[in-house]
């Protein structure tokens, strides 16, 4: 279960209700002309399911429990999203044992410290790439592939390595000529809006989630976006955005629980690459995106939102039922008893008063705050979330009328990095 609440008056006139009902029909027609893929992602991918079911059942290595290690080799929407939910549901039963590992960063010593932890003998490697050239990517899968590297077998990797990228790609055809397992990301599925693909689910899949609960919950957002159409409280949301990006022009999602590091990391990727573009007549739009983790950043970011700029919006993401009982004990040590008032109190009350409390004080500061808060997190609520801020940022780009799905603005810095490296 999920509620949702905003606490602001989007000011909602007759200009308002055609601005959201066009945004509507854009974001209805990116998804009927197959213009944005992952609209759909939750409801038609019943032949990937059994693909990846298929695929861990037989494979010797996986089926049998004989991984140790996991290493993802991707970056930007080819890792956080999976990240995010790994970290969201680590803790939870149907976590298999074995490590994961992320490689994205070409750092060495970041790099060479993460491979130290892999026992290479018993990993089974995932490659992600929808290009199939981003040169992190692929430096480091070169990387690990001198270290697989037989001096007299050379290199066999046959059932330790899947890979995950476009149809066609050039890594694709590396992966034909050599009998390695791909999975395809459908076309018109972006990087950042793919972890409900393959890109995810496979990895997902491999740690022992219950992937189909996790695409349920995503349709039952789906669901509502579709029933509910511009009565939406995102849309609502997404207007006060748009309406006010000249003066609110950033955007905390204040998450109050330490298993959001990663989603946080996944939302300001989403929202940062989608939303930050040229706009007509060269208007620069871009709504800066910020994580923070509650209560942590009570003590940092927290001045600068209740006495700062007025130029920011918080959503609070709370976590109601942590299901852990620990409490503070009946201890009165001397001189502390001023902190005596949390004695007896459970962890997850004192956590989750901390974040009503802050939100009272940012809402009586006059900051638009809205909340979303989920009962317990699983595979269905880690889905709904995923989907949740997808579609507010399909809805806000529509509204800016920008195109959410590209980063022309990358390119430039790849360009200028061959030329310097091709010298
Ligand atoms: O969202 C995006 O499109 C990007 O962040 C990409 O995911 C990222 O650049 C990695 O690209 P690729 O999957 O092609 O290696």
């Amino acid at each position: 279960m999920i509620k949702k609440r905003i606490f602001f008056d989007p000011e909602i006139k007759k200009e308002g209700l055609s601005k959201i009902k066009k945004a509507f029909e854009r974001m209805q027609y990116e998804r009927e002309s197959g213009l944005a893929g992952y609209y759909d992602l939750p409801v038609n991918q019943s032949e990937t399911i059994s693909a990846i079911e298929d695929f861990i059942s037989t494979n010797e290595y996986l089926s049998h429990n004989l991984i140790k290690d996991l290493v993802v080799i991707g970056i930007g929407g080819s890792s956080l999203g999976t990240r995010a939910i790994d970290t969201l549901l680590m803790f939870s039963h149907n976590r298999n044992i074995v490590n994961i590992h992320f490689l994205e960063n070409l750092d060495p010593l970041y790099l060479i410290n993460s491979i130290k932890k892999i026992d290479l003998s018993k990993a089974f490697i995932v490659v992600i790439s929808k290009s199939g050239t981003t040169i992190e990517t692929i430096s480091i899968t070169k990387y690990i592939f001198s270290l697989l590297q037989d001096p007299i077998k050379g290199l066999d990797l046959k059932n330790k390595i899947a890979v995950i990228t476009d149809r066609d790609s050039p890594l694709d055809r590396l992966s034909k000529e050599r009998d390695w397992k791909v999975f395809y990301i459908p076309t018109n599925v972006g990087g950042r809006f793919s972890v409900l693909s393959p890109v995810g689910l496979l990895p997902l899949a491999i740690l022992g989630y219950d992937i189909k609960a996790l695409l349920n919950g995503a349709a039952a957002m789906r669901e509502e976006f579709m029933q509910n159409g511009v009565e939406l409280l995102l849309f609502k949301k997404a207007y006060y955005y748009y309406k006010h990006r000249k003066k609110i022009n950033m955007n905390i999602l204040f998450s109050y629980s330490s298993m959001f590091e990663a989603f946080n990391k996944w939302y300001i990727q989403l929202w940062g690459e989608s939303l930050g573009k040229k706009r007509k007549e060269n208007e620069r739009v871009g709504l800066t995106p910020v994580g923070l983790i509650g209560s942590v950043d009570q003590h940092s970011f927290l001045q600068l939102i209740v006495e700062g700029p007025k130029d920011k919006s918080v959503t609070f993401l709370k976590l109601k039922n942590f299901e852990l009982p620990i409490t503070v004990p009946h201890l009165s040590l001397p001189y502390l008893e001023t902190t005596d008032f949390v004695n007896g109190r459970r962890f997850q009350t004192i956590i989750n008063s901390q974040c009503d409390s802050t939100m009272e004080a940012v809402i009586e500061a006059g900051v638009p705050v809205d909340l979303i808060e989920i009962n317990e997190l699983n595979e269905e609520s880690a889905g709904y979330l995923i989907y949740y801020f997808e579609l507010l940022t399909s809805a806000v780009g529509a509204m800016l009328q920008i195109n959410t799905y590209d980063q022309p603005g990358v390119e430039k810095g790849k360009i200028l990095l061959k030329n310097r490296l091709s010298k």
